[in-house]
């Protein structure tokens, strides 16, 4: 059986661009020829959509909830994206019930939750995946420590100023040292493309510094560049960032 390696897009706070980390990196591993799996662990803000992924009405939440095997979950869009790897994406449910459903679960759902995540990431191994990415929500709590957990490797997307320092630190400190998880960080929106070498104070290593780009706020989730838009400088970030990940 072939290693499988589990990256969770993690941030201290939300807004920092992991989502559109999380689909352009796991479509450009694709078009590069490794099987993928891309899975919205999100469950508080499902948004791994986009026009180009294949419909679905089977969610991530109902694995988490005992429910469903990820096979049965995951669907395929290897065609809609046209890469080389297979592709599979998981979508977590954007009904507004089930997203407050998931907002009240407790310790020992959390706990059961997080077995259930590593019997998922068991399975996507044996399925034959190089890579899954897991695309998580911000903060500190359960839901994002589960998915950490769960992983490889962690992939944080943090906004380079001051104040996203200290959430740094809260996160390394408190999720990641903890779990024994390897971490790079990627600063995004960098104004003017100007690292502050964020993680250099804590032994993290900044992977990428992407600048901050009109036409990637204003496209949204709605286009991958990756896929869409190849020579792009969103792509071309996303591709070093791709290039500085050992696994
Ligand atoms: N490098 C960038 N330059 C400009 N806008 C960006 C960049 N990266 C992400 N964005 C935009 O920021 C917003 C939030 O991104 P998103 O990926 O949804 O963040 P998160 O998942 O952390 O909440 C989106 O509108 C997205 O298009
Ligand atoms: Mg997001």
């Amino acid at each position: 059986m072939k290693d499988t390696f589990t990256i969770a897009v993690h941030s201290p706070r939300g807004g920092t661009g992991k989502t559109s980390v999380a689909i352009n990196l796991a479509c450009a591993y694709a078009k590069e020829g490794r099987d993928v799996c891309l899975l919205d662990m999100d469950l508080k803000s499902p948004s791994t959509f986009n026009g180009m992924f294949p419909y679905s009405d089977k969610w991530v939440n109902d694995i988490l909830d005992h429910k469903k095997n990820i096979q049965e979950v995951i669907v395929d869009g290897s065609k809609s994206i046209g890469s080389e790897g297979s592709f599979y994406v998981g979508y977590s449910n954007p009904d507004i019930s089930a997203i407050r459903e998931f907002s009240s679960k407790d310790r020992k759902w959390q706990s059961d939750a997080l077995k259930e995540l590593i019997r998922s990431k068991k399975n996507l191994q044996k399925e034959g995946f190089d890579i899954v990415i897991m695309d998580t929500s911000p903060g500190v709590d359960f839901t994002s420590a589960n998915v950490v957990a769960a992983s490889d490797y962690v992939l944080m997307v943090v906004k380079p100023n001051e104040y996203c320092l200290k959430n740094i630190k809260q996160a390394i400190d408190g999720i990641y040292t903890p779990l024994g998880k390897k971490c790079g960080i990627v600063e995004n929106m960098c104004l003017n493309g100007q690292s502050l070498q964020m993680g250099e104070k804590y032994g993290v290593p900044v992977l990428s510094t992407i600048p901050c780009m009109c036409e990637v706020s204003m496209q949204g989730l709605s286009k991958i560049f990756t896929v869409e838009e190849p020579s792009h400088p969103f792509s071309s970030a996303i591709d070093r960032l791709k290039g500085s990940i050992n696994y």
